[in-house]
């Protein structure tokens, strides 16, 4: 028999939705696999520093393992609200950095933080000092015109010397002008094999895989192929929860490759 401490974390994981994967949903999720790692929904710092951060923040004991994610770009209010998340008794804290929405571009946070990688990085550090949990990103392969190698190396060169060991990629671009968040989903073209080049230069870091994997079993057939670390499901794992309980069988059947 396995237990959860033989399951690297990230092999598996649900993605943060905003307005889906609240409380009730990751509690279902869990429901249907033990050990799926579940992210929160985008909590912006702002919230949690000023707005009603128990209700924002409480969850269900069972739905550990589970992490909180943050939007933001603020070093000091990242560190605070990483503080506490980590108090709330979430197993990681997650900064995003794919986010396209206009209103977080308001805020100059989510995706446009792949320009930023410098601020990124200082993030990173700010909220490393201030939470013994893992700190780890979530981002895409560049914006608009980027060139996406580029960029995204530029970028977890930068995020991963502040201390960040795990990067979960969005394997497309985000464009911030003209397309609707949803669209920002399914236009921009995924590019699996620039996050699988990601790994073996930097094999040093953990990349999990994010975008179009349309199930568990594809999922697990995919990070093998490309040799990643693991795989996050979004809307397939909303959109047909039952196949999450393929993830333990498949994900365990893996741990000794
Ligand atoms: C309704 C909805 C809300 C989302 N909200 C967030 C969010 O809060 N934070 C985030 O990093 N990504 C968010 N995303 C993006 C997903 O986490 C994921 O990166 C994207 O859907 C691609 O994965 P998929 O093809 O498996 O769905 C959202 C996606 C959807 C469908």
């Amino acid at each position: 028999m396995h237990n959860s401490a033989d399951i690297p974390p990230h092999r598996f994981s649900a993605a943060p939705m905003m307005d889906w994967t609240d409380r009730h949903c990751r509690f279902f999720h869990r429901l249907l696999s033990a050990h799926a790692l579940l992210y929160t929904e985008m909590v912006t710092t702002g919230a949690i520093l000023h707005g009603p951060r128990d209700r924002l923040l409480a969850f269900d004991p069972a739905e550990h393992p589970v992490a909180l994610q943050l939007g933001g770009s603020e070093p000091d209010d990242l560190a605070t609200a990483a503080r506490i998340g980590a108090d709330a008794g979430y197993d990681e804290i997650n900064l995003n950095c794919g986010c396209p929405s206009e209103r977080v571009q308001k805020g100059a946070f989510g995706a446009c933080l792949m320009r930023e990688p410098a601020l990124v990085a200082d993030c990173v550090t700010a909220m490393r000092g201030a939470v013994d949990i893992p700190v780890t990103v979530k981002c895409r392969l560049g914006v608009d015109d980027d060139d996406e190698e580029q960029r995204l190396f530029q970028f977890v060169e930068q995020v991963s010397a502040a201390g960040c060991k795990t990067f979960i990629v969005h394997a497309r671009k985000a464009w911030l002008k003209g397309l609707s968040p949803k669209a920002n989903r399914d236009i921009p073209p995924l590019n699996y094999p620039l996050v699988a080049k990601l790994k073996r230069e930097r094999p040093d870091l953990t990349i999990i895989l994010n975008g179009g994997l349309a199930s568990v079993a594809a999922s697990s057939e995919t990070i093998t192929d490309l040799r990643l670390d693991g795989a996050m499901l979004g809307r397939a794992a909303y959109q047909n929860p039952w196949d999450l309980a393929e993830a333990d069988p498949i994900f365990l059947s893996l741990i000794h490759i």
